[in-house]
């Protein structure tokens, strides 16, 4: 077999390494333009687990490479003259020059051919070779000439950044996040050999600009950087390398395997440098690729085994490296949080790591975080115990004269199980069950304004007597049996409106017994649903009175807060999106006339719902689709809302078109409230797939929500907060004196519990090399 590598960086070395330790016989060859020690750049890092699968690859490069590397186990965060140190992270850093010039003793001694300064510009030349690996780098010559085949997506992003070095020694992973005249500036810094440490230095375009740094030599950016962290490096020099300042690439391509030519490493797919992922996916790159070729009959079957196995892992890595990288592009959003809870934020931004899980590790810091916390919440005027204080999820909560006792929410959820529009005793169960399972505020489900104005036939309503008395005895039973607060969602289904139950076929059209629908625009949902009529000023009218009638019905049941339903696609969404409002009129057009109308309604409840009570708004922070609206308009959507006297943001997404294109994950949508709540300065509450009250707390601690909603685990589990309060040892919850027994016995076993969990936690977990460096280098006590 005859393999041809072009480039010899990390991806193309170690493929090669591995593809002949598995066929001795092969004629493997790697061309590389540069010479045999050149290299770019200063460091990288590793990750523990990323060392264990190199052990267990190439033992030999394994050994090298590690007695190469420096370990440390902190994660250090200076900021606004505070610095907080996190352990347990496990990561080792070296020289990039070492590790290629370790791959390259070890690809020779498995007689590799290495090729030094042979820039290949046609692989033509290979035409003989039964497999082709380009491995050639972000810039990828040979992606670019097959882009209509690899089809590439190459997002620039815009923060600038510039890679350097520094004899500054460090003894953690440190990033700085430094003031400066001219805006913001951060460091992201590691020692990888005695005496030598990476820097690499990240701003944004307009301070960039404001700096003076465009046009500047690579020494005199330098100086400029030396002279911003002075302080930190302590009059040791920073050192150039090609340290030309950029704009970070993020590559994803469509397709990595062309005939016998497949894409690895930088060349394929990039992360971003903020969580060091590079090297480590170019060489897990060359693992799968040699794994598929050991089981796989022909070189065809392996580059598809490797294609399609390998890809899900890629994204995975680029997703997290997407959401760290949004996180430092948007820093500025949090430059002005307390410092502890700003080093939260950097440690939790990409949802690997999470409150409990910095708990286990680092006690201390998360014993500061909850006391930060807390700190603000006594601000607001609660008189909480700031020394001891509970989780962040058990802290109370205000919106105008309501307080809710804890932050966790059931999120409104159709029921489909009324009749017409009244609620029934399911409902009495459904929402009583879970008010006393223990959650801070309930929502009800989209209750409709109008016959007319529901979804399905069975979804509840608030437009008679009959429907305002069943609510009332529910209200009532929350009320006395439990200390939730009640929310009343009111809502208009719009174009979405005639449709089947949800288990009979969701936004289906009904086949029988419907009704005429509207919205915005004349666009049916599905190609077969109603065409909705286009709503003229009549029937704005009417539909306006209608919420206040049920608004007026609500605060006549009692109902603590009531909610605008401007989500999802329904008919006040619809005007809000661009792709389902085409008007002409005062109600089209511009994002301020599309609000228009949603303002106009939540106007008159405004006027109308009592003054000490709250309301709150449900929004679709993006449609994602082409076109729709993004996380940019939610900002000027929630600040309209703001305006006119919202009180908080209930941050959702999408539910709009059809065709859109949601990416699903943990906590999917939290960036959305993040950006939300952090930019337009509002309260908000997330939702979306958070399903433990360790995401809660990660979300409320690093100040991305005011208030956390769940609505499926809340269909499986009432009782969720009730759990979460024994496991985290909150006992200032609310239950009614008929289940205290069963009160006293979780929160009895829920310590006993949690410290067996945590012991088998730290037993199981292994030591990071630091702490076996440390052990090995410590001094033997005397006996
Ligand atoms: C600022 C910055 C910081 C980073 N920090 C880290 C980090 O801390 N940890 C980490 O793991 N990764 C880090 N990376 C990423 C890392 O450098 C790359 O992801 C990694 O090197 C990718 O390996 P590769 O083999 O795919 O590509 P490269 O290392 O880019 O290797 C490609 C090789 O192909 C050669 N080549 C290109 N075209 C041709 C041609 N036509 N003919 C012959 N040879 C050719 C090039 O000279 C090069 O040697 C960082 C990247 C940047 C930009
Ligand atoms: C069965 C069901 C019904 C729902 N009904 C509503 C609703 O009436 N109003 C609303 O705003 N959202 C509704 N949603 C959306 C939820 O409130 C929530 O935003 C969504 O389920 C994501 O949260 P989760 O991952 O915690 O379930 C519904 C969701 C489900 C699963």
């Amino acid at each position: 077999m005859k393999v041809a590598i072009i480039g010899g960086g990390p991806a193309g070395l170690y493929a090669a390494i591995l593809l002949r330790k598995q066929r001795p016989e092969a004629e493997i060859a790697v061309y590389e333009r540069n010479r045999a020690d050149d290299t770019f750049g200063f460091g990288v890092v590793f990750s523990d687990a990323t060392l264990d699968n190199f052990e267990k690859y190439d033992p030999p490069s394994y050994r090298r490479i590690t007695q190469e590397f420096a370990y440390w186990d902190d994660i250090a965060v200076h900021f606004r003259g505070t610095v907080h140190r996190v352990g347990g992270n496990g990561f080792c850093g070296c020289s990039r020059r070492k590790l290629l010039l370790i791959l390259q003793e070890r690809a020779r001694e498995l007689g590799v051919a290495l090729h030094f300064e042979a820039d290949i510009e046609d692989e033509a030349r290979f035409a003989d070779a039964d497999l082709v690996i380009l491995a050639d780098g972000v810039n990828s010559r040979f992606r670019e000439k097959y882009i209509d085949h690899f089809q590439p997506e190459i997002d620039v992003r815009t923060n600038m950044f510039a890679w350097m070095g520094s004899t500054r020694p460090l003894d953690a992973f440190t990033f700085i996040f430094q003031e400066t005249e001219w805006g913001p500036f951060i460091a992201h810094a590691y020692q990888y050999e005695v005496g030598r440490s990476t820097w690499i230095f990240e701003t944004d375009p307009e301070t960039f600009e404001r700096a003076g740094l465009k046009g500047l030599s690579e020494r005199q950016s330098a100086d400029r950087m030396a002279q911003i962290f002075g302080w930190f490096l302590g009059g040791h020099q920073l050192l150039t390398n090609r340290s030309m300042w950029r704009n970070f690439p993020m590559i994803r391509s469509k397709r990595w395997v062309k005939d016998s030519m497949v894409l690895l490493g930088d060349a394929k797919a990039s992360a971003h440098f903020s969580i060091g992922s590079g090297t480590k996916l170019a060489m897990e790159d060359a693992i799968a690729l040699a794994d598929a070729m050991r089981d796989s009959p022909t070189v065809a079957a392996a580059l598809e085994k490797y294609e399609h196995g390998r890809r899900e892992e890629v994204e995975k890595t680029q997703h997290a490296a997407d959401v760290s990288l949004v996180w430092f592009e948007h820093v500025d959003r949090f430059w002005d949080f307390d410092p502890v809870q700003f080093a939260f934020g950097v440690m939790t931004r990409s949802k690997a790591i999470t409150y409990d899980n910095l708990n286990l590790r680092a006690p201390d810091f998360v014993a500061e975080v909850d006391k930060a916390f807390a700190k603000q919440v006594r601000s607001s005027g609660f008189d909480i115990d700031i020394e001891k204080p509970v989780a962040p999820m058990f802290q109370p909560f205000r919106l105008r004269d309501m307080e809710i006792a804890n932050r966790a929410v059931v999120s409104p959820m159709c029921m489909y199980s009324a009749e017409e529009g009244v609620p029934r005793d399911f409902h009495l169960v459904h929402y009583g069950s879970r008010a006393i399972g223990g959650a801070g505020l309930i929502f009800t489900e989209m209750t409709c304004v109008g016959r007319d104005a529901r979804i399905t036939p069975g979804c509840a309503g608030l437009w008679n007597d009959e429907q305002e008395a069943a609510w009332r005895r529910i209200v009532d039973f929350v009320h006395a049996n439990s200390a939730a607060k009640f929310a009343l969602q009111l809502g208009h289904a719009g174009r979405k409106g005639a449709t089947k139950l949800m288990w009979e076929g969701m936004d289906r059209p009904l086949e029988q017994g419907g009704w005429d629908v509207v919205s915005a625009s004349s666009i049916p949902y599905f190609p077969d649903s109603q065409v909705p009529r286009e709503m003229d000023r009549a029937a704005m009218d009417a539909v306006k009175a209608a919420f206040v009638a049920a608004a007026e019905r609500g605060e006549r049941c009692g109902f603590d807060m009531l909610e605008l339903h401007c989500a999802h696609g329904y008919l006040l969404a619809s005007f809000i999106s661009p792709l389902t409002n085409q008007r002409t009129d005062a109600y089209g057009g511009s994002l301020e006339n599309r609000l228009r109308f949603p303002l106009e309604v939540f106007e008159a409840l405004r006027a109308t719902w009592p003054k000490r009570k709250p309301m709150s708004v449900r929004i679709s922070a993006t449609d994602w689709a082409d076109g729709g609206i993004t996380g940019d308009d939610a900002v000027q959507i929630a600040r309209a809302f703001a305006e006119a006297g919202v009180d908080l943001v209930d941050v959702s997404t999408g539910q709009t078109v059809r065709d859109a294109q949601p990416v699903y994950g943990r906590m999917f949508q939290t960036p959305f409230s993040d950006q939300v709540r952090n930019e337009a300065r509002v309260a908000t509450m997330c939702v979306g797939n958070i399903t433990s009250a360790d995401q809660v707390n990660t979300i409320l601690a690093a100040g991305r929500a005011d208030l956390v909603a769940l609505g499926r685990p809340h269909l499986v589990d009432p009782a969720f907060t009730m759990k979460a309060a024994a496991w985290y040892g909150a006992d200032g919850l609310f239950c009614p004196p008929q289940y205290l027994p069963g009160k006293e016995q979780i929160f009895r076993n829920s310590i006993r519990d949690r410290q067996d969990f945590e012991d088998l936690r730290i037993k199981a977990k292994p030591k990071t090399r630091a702490e076996l460096k440390a052990e090995a280098t410590k001094p033997l006590a005397a006996e």
